[in-house]
This record gives structure tokens, C-alpha cells and sequence, in this order.
């Protein structure tokens, strides 16, 4: 049988449902654009906060900061979310003179102390490109930490199952014996996500210095809010949230600090509405060179994998 991708939503042209989308973009600190939002009123948080790595946007370079600014969060979005909601928090490392600290084991153990915060997953995104490092091995994953509100939780997995690496696989006993053993809808995408990164020449870059893919919240979405609930982003920065909320027809209210952010945010969404093609789908394989191209030649000089290989 042909593989039948998990049925999504139908959902009306993109023209008519311009006018029942709803996207609110704020220039605004994330703590006082939660402490404005209702109590229990979002299904789903999705966001990257600052690493505080020095970076444009960082307020420091201080691991001290991090850790402070996630102790005075959590309560906030907590206070927000609805019982059975999702918080989902996409970290990396900081750096500093080649010492490495996941940040995810930090935010883990200052969320978990909050009371109806349990961790579902911790989910790795990892990606093929990035900087070549010289004296560790080169980074290319970070992590996604998926909480929910409460034991009682939305998780529609049909609608984010991917084809299975053996379909034709069969009970080899018992009762079904002979009977093709799995899901025709196509398997659970485990909690290793494999989505390129938004580097220079990726369809989605903007000025943003670090911006998260479309596909990356478009799977959280898709699996954790149902169609018209609400999704929001405190640390937006180029509106990657927005744009997977507007395409997944979800409800959206988010904020960056930096003007100029939401801006790049304002116009990622005009486009979309406009019909550009503003997003790499989840779909999308990921590219694997011929051998053919230029680039993947090897110059005679290069060493082959047997002269590597001692
Ligand atoms: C890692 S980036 C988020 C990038 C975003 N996921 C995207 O795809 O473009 C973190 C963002 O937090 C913003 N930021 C830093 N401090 C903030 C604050 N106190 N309130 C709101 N936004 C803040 C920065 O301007 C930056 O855009």
C-alpha cells in the first residue's frame, strides 16, 4: 500500500483565512509581555531564549544572567499556561573559553521545581552544518525540552507520524503472523529531530542572527495545540513562531525586545499572506549530493576514507 502522509486540517485558501488568523507582534520585554497575558490562557509556549553568550541581542555573556532570567520565567509561564498545555523550550550550550554547559540541564532543573511542570521528552534537533571546531568535536544538535501543565495533555501523534524505514515488515508469529506489522499511517518521529539549520543561502534567513527553522515549531505545533488554540513566543526575535502558527492556523501573540526583530517578523508574515514561498517544509527530504555536483568532487589531494582508516 502507498504511503499516505497523516491527514493535516484542511484548511480554506490562504486569502480567506487571512481574515480569521489571528497574530498579535509586540516590541516588548518577555517578562512584562507575560505578567500582561491571562491566567491558564495558552496552549502552547514555543521559544529560544537568550543563550546569554554575548551575541547582538544578549544582554551579557554571563551564565549568572541565564540562570537568573529562567528562575524569575518559569513562575510567569507557568501562570499562563493552560492545565494540559505545553511549554516547549529550545536551548543549546554556552560557550566560554571552549568550556561547554548544556543549557538545557539548567532549565530543566529550575522547571522541574515548579509545581505541574513534568518534562515529556527532551528532544534533540540536530543538523548538518555549522562551525568546525578544533579542539572538541564540531556541535550539531540542540535541544528541545517539551513540559506540560498538568498529567492530562493534548499529543495528537497521528499528525505528525513520518513514513516507516521498513513498511513491508510482517508478524513473523503469533496470531497476526503474516500481517504487516505497522502503522499504515507511518511511525512516531522519535525525539531526534534531523532539520537543517537557517543558515545563509536556507530559504527562511533574515537578519536575524539565530533564528530557529519553521519546520522545528511546525512539528510541535501540529502535535500539541489543536487548530485555533493559542500559541505563544516571548523571545520571538525574526518570528519564526508567528510564520508555524499562521501555517498551522493557530492562534499567535509574541514579543522580542528589538524593534528591528519585529519588523523582520512584520514582513515574514506579509509575505507568506502574499503567497512567497517563505518556509522549508517539514516534509521536505533533507539533500543528499549526487556525487556529481562540484562540490562533492574530491580533489586528488583530499584523503579517501581508506587512507583515513588505520
Ligand atoms: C535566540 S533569539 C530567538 C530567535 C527566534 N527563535 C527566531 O527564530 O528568530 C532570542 C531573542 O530574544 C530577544 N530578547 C532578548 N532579551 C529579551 C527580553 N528581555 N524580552 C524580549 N525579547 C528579548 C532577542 O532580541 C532575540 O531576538
Amino acid at each position: 500500500m502507498l504511503y499516505r502522509p497523516p491527514k493535516q486540517p484542511k484548511l480554506p485558501p490562504f486569502k480567506k483565512r487571512q481574515k480569521t488568523a489571528s497574530v498579535h507582534l509586540a516590541v516588548q520585554d518577555a517578562f512584562k509581555f507575560l505578567a500582561k497575558l491571562k491566567n491558564s490562557s495558552v496552549d502552547l509556549i514555543v521559544s529560544s531564549p537568550p543563550y546569554c553568550m554575548g551575541k547582538e541581542y544578549d544582554k551579557s555573556a554571563s551564565i549568572d544572567d541565564f540562570i537568573a532570567d529562567h528562575r524569575k520565567l518559569a513562575p510567569l509561564l507557568v501562570r499562563v499556561l493552560k492545565d494540559g498545555g505545553s511549554l516547549c523550550w529550545q536551548v543549546g550550550h554556552h560557550v566560554h573559553d571552549g568550556v561547554v554547559v548544556p543549557l538545557d540541564a539548567i532549565v530543566y532543573q529550575i522547571f522541574s521545581e515548579q509545581k505541574d511542570l513534568y518534562l515529556r521528552n527532551r528532544i534533540i534537533w540536530t543538523f548538518g552544518h555549522g562551525v568546525h571546531a578544533s579542539r572538541r568535536f564540531s556541535g550539531r544538535h540542540e535541544t528541545i525540552l517539551w513540559f506540560t501543565k498538568g498529567r492530562d495533555y493534548e499529543f495528537n501523534l497521528d499528525s505528525v507520524r513520518v513514513p516507516q524505514k521498513y513498511p513491508g515488515k510482517r508478524h513473523y508469529k503469533g496470531p497476526k503472523k503474516g500481517e504487516w506489522s505497522g502503522n499504515p499511517r507511518g511511525k512516531n518521529p522519535s525525539d531526534v529531530w534531523e532539520i537543517p539549520n537557517v543558515k545563509s543561502r536556507h530559504v527562511e534567513k533574515t537578519a536575524h542572527p539565530c533564528q530557529f527553522p519553521v519546520a522545528l515549531v511546525q512539528r510541535v505545533i501540529r502535535a500539541l495545540v489543536k487548530p485555533r488554540g493559542l500559541v505563544v513566543d516571548p523571545f520571538m526575535g525574526s518570528g519564526t513562531s508567528a510564520v508555524a502558527a499562521t501555517l498551522e492556523h493557530r492562534l499567535f501573540f509574541g514579543c522580542d525586545i528589538n524593534r528591528s526583530y519585529v519588523k523582520i517578523a512584520r514582513s515574514r508574515l506579509r509575505k507568506l499572506k502574499g503567497g512567497e514561498k517563505s518556509h522549508r517544509p517539514l516534509e521536505e527530504p533533507i539533500f543528499t549530493p549526487r556525487g556529481t555536483e562540484a562540490v562533492a568532487s574530491r580533489p586528488s589531494h583530499f584523503w579517501t576514507q581508506s587512507s583515513l582508516d588505520c
